[in-house]
């Protein structure tokens, strides 16, 4: 193939074109990125979070009594927050029974390291005394052990340093009373010190840094469904989510599990600047998802008309959380958490896939005039509602059109056979027209493999939204994280377990894009011997520059069972002599554990590069 680039056409794209998508599911948060050890801390745990109530889904799921002559009582009265309504109550008749939590799958623990314990305490009869607090391996025994006190006189926090003296993965937390009485225990914390960028009630150190070496530009957060819930009681309100741990409101996950919501609205916002990526809030349109409904009928059952006054000051609210002074209300509850800088939010997504009905019009339009009107800073995202193939979604860009959405969500997830046959899909696009973030799409295999055939039809997609990313303005692929044992969709792009993180292959593309993205795209032409639609479909090519490094960054994918044989002309382009790194990722179809590997070249006029059989390939070339 014959690569020849027309500079002369070079256009300003998107800065913010790569970036991810996180949403709670998967166990995502609670047992992963959020780096908290203990399962249930909170003693929240209710069967209606599970569908079909599971019955051994409850208060006491990950904890059990471990001795005798104590009891396990789970009590309400006068709990620490009304926002947190259960706890436990042991009552120790003879010392030297213990209450113990095995964690997320057991809790893993590295030698040396400092691990902060702490919980709420209140005794309810007998003197305040001392609880042992242990770390404790089937294996290996006990790792860590140290003492709190009880609070004689109402709900206190206790804190204590644990550090093990040696690595497990089987770890369980003991707290046994060393004296008769009793006492209510809640708000159980493990936590590591080493968190990423060391933040306190942080994130897992590990999985974070994965995340932040795709380079994102942008973070979407909550979700997803999470964002939007599954009726209008399981909407995500972020107010909920901030603050004091014991004051955060805990609630049902979709995804059938619970959450706890310690990773939170500050804890998002705070993640992306770590990240150095921006933050994309997503509230819900006053509707919850389109698959449920109060009524049974969809998105029948929208936020009461009565009460989108209230919905709509939340979102109001969360700007002035996020970028108000110190002196406003929200921006003080901003600075009490540590940040008394503006978080920098400057778009809001409202809506994920909601169906484009009356009641998602009305209220949409409410939300989005109110945030023109109050904020015009702020860059609202619409949506399109759910992707159906050959509709184009019509009635949601109706919408978009009416109202002149800045950006729209769309969604798709696809054989790669679509993604590699719809490459012109953004090319079709109206320029006059709202811009799009392409909010969450993954190539989809029956058995729902993340493989190098997916990788490589996501790869030769991205080609073709860089192309597009003077009106694709964001793309996310979907979803981000899943745990083993714990996964309610696939595929994803980083599966992890306590210990391991394993970033897939389609997760080394997004990386490729990632740390490559450009600020102009120049256009190319690609000349095959072989000409035929299925060989041409198969082959892309996408030349950005980044503005910032002045590097000449060239994709080239090749989807073929064969080498391609390219020359790209760089004549005009002074490049003789330049060096270059060569990033290629390469390997069978159904691969799944593939890395890229680099070398570095030094440039003449032509440069002869061989595309392997199934491969994306990255040639970065330095200014000079
Ligand atoms: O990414 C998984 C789910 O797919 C999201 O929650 C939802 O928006 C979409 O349907």
């Amino acid at each position: 193939a014959k690569i020849s680039l027309q500079a002369a056409n070079s256009k300003p794209i998107s800065d913010l074109l790569v970036g991810v998508f996180f949403e709670d599911l998967n166990y995502a948060a609670d047992g992963g990125l959020y780096a908290e050890l203990i399962q249930n801390r909170d003693f929240e745990y209710d069967p209606s979070d599970k569908e079909g109530h599971d019955k051994n889904w409850t208060s006491t799921h990950s904890w059990s009594l471990k001795g005798d002559n104590t009891t396990l009582a789970i009590e309400t009265a006068a709990p620490v927050h009304p926002n947190n309504p259960h706890y436990a109550v042991l009552d120790t008749k003879v010392p030297g029974a213990a209450l113990a939590n095995t964690g997320f799958d057991g809790i893993a623990v590295k030698k040396g390291e400092r691990y902060t314990f702490s919980l709420f305490t209140k005794q309810l009869q007998g003197k305040a005394g001392k609880l042992q607090v242990r770390l404790v391996s089937d294996k290996l025994g006990v790792l860590a052990q140290t003492t709190v006190n009880t609070s004689a006189k109402g709900w206190k926090t206790a804190t204590a340093v644990l550090t093990p003296s040696a690595q497990a993965a089987d770890a369980r937390l003991e707290v046994q009373p060393l004296s008769a009485g009793r006492v209510a225990l809640d708000m159980f914390s493990l936590f590591p010190q080493k968190t990423f960028k060391g933040r306190k009630n942080g994130l897992r150190a590990d999985l974070a840094q994965t995340i932040a070496d795709l380079h994102p530009r942008f973070v979407r957060f909550p979700g997803g469904c999470v964002a939007h819930g599954d009726g209008l009681g399981n909407i995500y309100h972020w107010k909920n989510t901030i603050g004091p741990l014991e004051a955060r409101k805990p609630q049902r996950n979709l995804w059938g599990y619970h959450q706890t919501a310690g990773l939170g609205y500050f804890e998002y916002f705070q993640f992306c600047e770590d990240v150095g990526a921006i933050p994309v809030p997503v509230v819900a349109a006053g509707v919850p998802c389109q698959n449920s409904g109060v009524g049974g009928g969809g998105q029948q059952g929208g936020i009461p008309m009565s009460e989108m006054g209230a919905y709509v000051q939340d979102i109001l609210d969360l700007v002035e959380y996020a970028n108000g002074s110190v002196h406003t209300k929200w921006g003080k509850k901003r600075a009490e958490a540590g940040h008394p800088e503006p978080f920098n939010l400057k778009y809001i997504g409202v809506g994920n896939e909601d169906l484009i009905t009356d009641v998602f019009e009305e209220r949409f339009t409410m939300i989005y005039k109110a945030l023109q009107d109050k904020h015009p800073e702020i860059t609202v995202i619409g949506t399109v509602g759910p992707f159906s193939e050959g509709t184009d979604y019509v009635e949601g860009w109706q919408i978009a059109s009416k109202l002149n959405i800045p950006i729209v969500d769309e969604h798709y997830y696809q054989p790669p056979g679509w993604f590699i046959h719809n490459q012109d899909y953004y090319d079709r696009y109206d320029r006059s027209k709202s811009k799009v973030y392409l909010g969450e799409y993954a190539a989809h295999l029956p058995g729902r493999p993340n493989n190098l055939e997916t990788a490589l039809a996501e790869a030769l997609y991205l080609t073709s939204v860089e192309r597009n990313g003077d009106i694709v303005s964001m793309a996310s692929y979907a979803p981000l994280l899943a745990k083993e044992g714990h996964t309610q969709w696939n595929p994803d792009l980083i599966y992890f377990n306590n210990t391991e993180v394993k970033p897939t292959v389609g997760y080394e593309v997004q990386k490729l894009f990632g740390q490559n993205a450009g600020t102009d795209y120049l256009p190319s032409t690609v000349q095959l011997s072989n000409n035929q639609e299925a060989v041409r479909k198969r082959i892309a090519v996408s030349v950005v520059r980044d503005v910032k490094s002045k590097d000449l960054i060239v994709k080239m994918v090749n989807l073929l069972p064969v080498p391609v044989a390219t020359s790209l002309d760089l004549a005009g382009f002074n490049m003789a002599g330049a060096k270059a790194v060569k990033t290629v990722l390469q390997g069978n179809p159904t691969d799944k554990n593939l890395k890229p590997s680099a070398t570095t070249l030094t440039l003449a006029d032509s440069t002869n590069t061989e595309l392997p059989a199934y491969s994306c390939t990255v040639l970065r070339i330095k200014n000079k």
